[in-house]
């Protein structure tokens, strides 16, 4: 199946950077979310992210203009429905996508493929919502989309080959590296990050190490790019959050239960970069960390 149109419903910074990586590379990107505001910043942050390929020599001006025209924003979910591909990129509840996937279904093509950036959610059960569930997978992007090379591919219980074959070929076409993985929560790489970063909010409870000793720690003896708390203010404390129960609950085991120091910053709604102020505070020039 060719596909060239696709629609992006949620603009967040997900949303955005999947819009942005599939108008770079030529598709038609319809671009939704339920707040005009966050349409208009979207589509700011693509523009700045794509002067940041130019400014590196990655991309020509000329190769950002035309990935600009490619990108429609559109008020009304309906719109969606007409598209190859529908690529859904809302916040991580179960509910709210659910119901985005019953309200699209009446304005869907008949060979529309429907996807999910979900990144722990059962894709057998929201494709359950849906009157397609052979088309239907779960295609999840790792932020920031634009540098990331992974790609997870998940095949809920129906999902048939030609869905799973013809997504592959997209993951290629975008210059990106598909990683199959079966239908249980977390799927791969949650599976192994989100434990890994909510250990570290229990090493922080525990006084075993302040925030910039625990980074620093899996940055300088670890090699990895960012530590896990600078990281999880990264992707957002009420993901990490919203991801470790779909562990806990979907593996019953206790391992995955979540730290409380964890909720208490969400309850606190001190989510990360997004609120200015998680396990860092983000008010001024550069990150201080706030334990
Ligand atoms: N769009 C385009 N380019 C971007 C970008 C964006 N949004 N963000 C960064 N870049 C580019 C920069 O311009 C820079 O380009 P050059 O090398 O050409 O100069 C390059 O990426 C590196 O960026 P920086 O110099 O700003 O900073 P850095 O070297 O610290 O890298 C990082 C930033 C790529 C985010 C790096 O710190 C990193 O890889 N961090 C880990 C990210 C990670 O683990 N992501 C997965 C999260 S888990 C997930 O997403 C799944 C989930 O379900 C929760």
């Amino acid at each position: 199946m060719d596909i060239r149109k696709v629609s992006v419903i949620g603009a967040g910074q997900m949303g955005n950077g999947i819009a942005h990586v599939f108008s770079l590379s030529g598709y038609e990107v319809l671009l939704h979310d339920v707040s005009e505001a966050a349409l208009a910043k979207a589509v700011k942050s693509i523009d700045f992210n794509l002067n940041r390929q130019v400014s590196a020599g990655r991309i020509s001006e000329a190769d950002k203009a035309d990935a600009l025209r490619q990108i429609t924003a559109v008020n009304h979910l309906s719109e969606c429905g007409k598209a190859d591909l529908v690529i859904e990129a809302v916040t991580e509840r179960e509910t709210v996508k659910a119901a985005i996937f019953e309200d699209l279904t009446p304005h869907l093509l008949p060979g529309t493929i429907l996807t999910t950036n979900t990144s722990s959610i059962s894709i057998t059960r929201l494709a359950s919502r849906t009157d397609r569930p052979e088309r239907f997978m779960g295609f999840h992007f790792m932020n920031p989309v634009p540098v990331m090379q992974l790609v997870e591919l998940i095949r809920g219980i129906a999902t048939d080959e030609h869905t799973y074959q013809t997504l592959k070929t997209v993951v290629e076409q975008l210059g990106k590296t598909p990683a199959s993985a079966s239908d249980f929560p977390g799927f791969i790489v949650n599976r192994v990050l989100m434990p890994m970063i909510n250990e570290a909010v229990y090493v922080l409870l525990e006084g075993i190490g302040s925030v910039e000793a625990i980074d620093s720690s899996m940055r300088l003896g670890a090699n990895h790019p960012m530590g896990p708390l600078q990281l999880a203010d990264f992707i957002g404390l009420d993901t990490c959050l919203a991801i470790m129960n779909v562990l806990f609950d979907g593996l019953g085991d206790s391992k995955y239960r979540p730290c409380p120091l964890l909720t208490k910053y969400v309850e606190a709604k001190w989510l990360g970069r997004k609120t200015r102020r998680g396990f860092y505070d983000y008010s001024g020039e550069t990150p201080v960390p706030t334990r």
